[in-house]
């Protein structure tokens, strides 16, 4: 009997190992030979560990699996793909997999990580392959015609950046990966490295032979061990495979990487600070310009891109920028990896094409709270993102739309609260966390975050308190026209927008007499 569990961070929370071995004794009880692949997260964390087991009919899952279900399992026909109340059926079929449109996380899932061959038979290196024989600006082309833009969160042009790097003069150039991912609710480029580790090298080797550049790192977190082992392991694959190193499949191109695991302070996923912590040195932000693509890491031209930016080219290589360009709308083009969490019965990650309304993100594959009282609020993008109230749920999820609805698709993270949060202290979470995480280089960052958790608490203690929120006003708008980097100057959205849209949370004063 071959069956596959994943080894993600979310089922090994949920008790993927007790599973396993579970599995494994009572295999052993009824003599049933018993080979166990070890792959990621199709991305429904809610169905987390979801086993599955190859049958004629192809792949059976059996969700939410406790240790304590196993031998039910066994009873019920495992073998073969038995009916049980916790049986799926084929994961592709189930409602909630089959209306995304996976592109990037196609593979995720379903094949082993740890095995370029397994890669190489789920379509793996096709796109590689063909870059290898394109020159580097045909490449750039192929990227900028597709549309993709950066993932991380800014939504900048990833061919354009590229084209940057290609045509700066120097003797040597770079590929940072930044997979440094620090927003809270998103673990978008944390499933594709342990789920679908060579998509990402694949990707780089495709930015490394564009531009011209040898070396790639791909920058990560302490807190994320899985995914840095689940990296190392498919380097070294990728390597005894040909895909990296010298001459890479004879094609006279030569690309390496290597991972790198930084401390875990959020401001080192600001490319600036996480090239410096690179280098070895202190985190903290560079003034820009020279942009990094110009002048990056040890001062070279340096491509700096988000995971998923980077694991969307093999698609687009293999399958053509105009396939990709059909997805989406406007100048929002191919697919957004969209993550659920907070208050949801149906966490998870799931892929979908640019310009679906958020609404359908937490309804339909979110199914509502979950604990069933009523929505309240959603933050779209992060700790930095917007609360949106339920009139803006239409806001379909493309950048423009969002930045005119006020808010900010940023990585992609969707964090929903029903009617027991709190919005005045969420704006002060947001300037408590800006306080935390504040490298310190600029002033309204550094001592704005501090000085608005004291006006929040005054407000909130109804301490003069139409002068303090006249202090809070002047203060995003110091923090959001002053600030160096992101992390101070966009700290006013989440504020803002709570301010906007919930006032009734704050406590009353002459601001909301009318
Ligand atoms: P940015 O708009 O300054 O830059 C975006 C990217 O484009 C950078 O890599 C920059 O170097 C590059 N770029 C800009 N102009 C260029 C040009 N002419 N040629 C070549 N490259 C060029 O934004 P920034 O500060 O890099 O990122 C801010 C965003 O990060 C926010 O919108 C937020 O959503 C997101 N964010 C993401 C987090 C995560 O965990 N993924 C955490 C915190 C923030
Ligand atoms: Fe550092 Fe904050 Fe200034 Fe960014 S805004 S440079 S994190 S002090």
């Amino acid at each position: 009997m071959r069956v596959f569990l994943p080894q993600d961070a979310a089922a090994l929370a949920l008790g993927a190992e007790a599973v396993l071995r579970a599995l494994r004794a009572e295999a052993a009880r009824r003599g049933v030979a018993l080979e166990v692949v070890r792959t990621g997260s199709r991305g429904a964390v809610w169905l987390e560990p979801l086993l599955e087991v190859e049958t004629a009919a192809g792949r059976i899952g059996y969700g939410r699996v406790r240790a304590g279900d196993v031998a039910g399992l066994f009873e019920a026909g495992l073998p073969e793909g038995g009916a049980h109340p916790l049986r799926i059926g084929r994961p592709e079929e189930h409602p909630w997999f089959a209306g995304q449109t996976r592109l990037t996380f196609a593979r995720c899932g379903v094949v082993d990580p740890a095995s370029a061959e397994d890669y190489a038979a789920h379509g793996g290196f096709a796109g590689l392959r063909r870059a290898l024989s394109m020159s580097g600006e045909a490449i750039v082309d192929a990227v900028k015609l597709s549309g993709l833009r950066g993932r991380g969160g800014a939504g900048f042009p990833t061919g354009i950046k590229w084209n940057t790097v290609r045509l700066a003069e120097a003797e040597r150039r770079y590929v940072v990966c930044n997979a440094d991912e620090g927003d809270s609710g998103t673990f978008a480029d944390r499933m594709l490295m342990e789920g679908d580790p060579f998509s990402l090298i694949e990707g780089m080797a495709i930015a490394g032979v564009a531009v011209g550049a040898g070396k790639g790192y791909v920058y990560t977190r302490s807190e994320y061990p899985h995914a840095v082992r689940a990296m190392r392991t498919a380097i070294v694959a990728a390597r005894r495979a040909g895909w990296l190193g010298e001459n890479i499949q004879g094609s006279g191109r030569s690309f390496d990487m290597e991972v790198r695991v930084g401390a875990g302070a959020y401001i080192c996923g600001e490319e600036t600070s996480l090239l410096n912590s690179l280098e070895g040195k202190r985190g903290v932000v560079r003034a820009k310009p020279p942009l990094p693509a110009v002048e990056g890491l040890f001062g070279r031209p340096t491509v700096v891109n988000n995971v998923l930016s980077l694991a969307a080219v093999p698609w687009i290589m293999a399958h053509g920028a105009e396939a990709y360009a059909a997805f989406g709308t406007g100048r929002s083009l191919g697919t957004l990896a969209v993550q659920i969490a907070g208050n949801v019965r149906r966490g998870g990650l799931v892929e979908l094409p640019f310009g679906l309304p958020l609404r359908a993100v937490i309804e339909e594959w979110g199914g509502g709270t979950a604990t069933g009282q009523p929505f309240r609020a959603v933050q779209v993008g992060g700790p930095l993102g917007a609360y949106f109230p339920e009139s803006l749920l239409d806001t379909p999820m493309d950048y423009e739309a969002f930045a005119q609805a006020g808010g900010l698709l940023g990585h992609g993270g969707v964090t929903v609260f029903d009617t027991g949060v709190n919005l005045s202290r969420q704006a002060r979470f947001a300037f408590e966390f800006c306080a935390a995480e504040s490298c310190g280089k600029c002033t309204p960052c550094r001592i704005g975050a501090v000085r608005g958790v004291e006006v929040i608490d005054r407000i909130a203690a109804g301490v003069d308190v139409a002068r303090n929120f006249a202090v809070l006003d002047d203060l995003l708008e110091v923090m959001t026209d002053a600030s160096l980097c992101a992390m101070g100057g966009l700290t006013p959205i989440p504020v803002g927008s709570a301010l906007k849209h919930f006032p009734q949370g704050f406590r009353r004063g002459p601001r909301h007499a009318a």
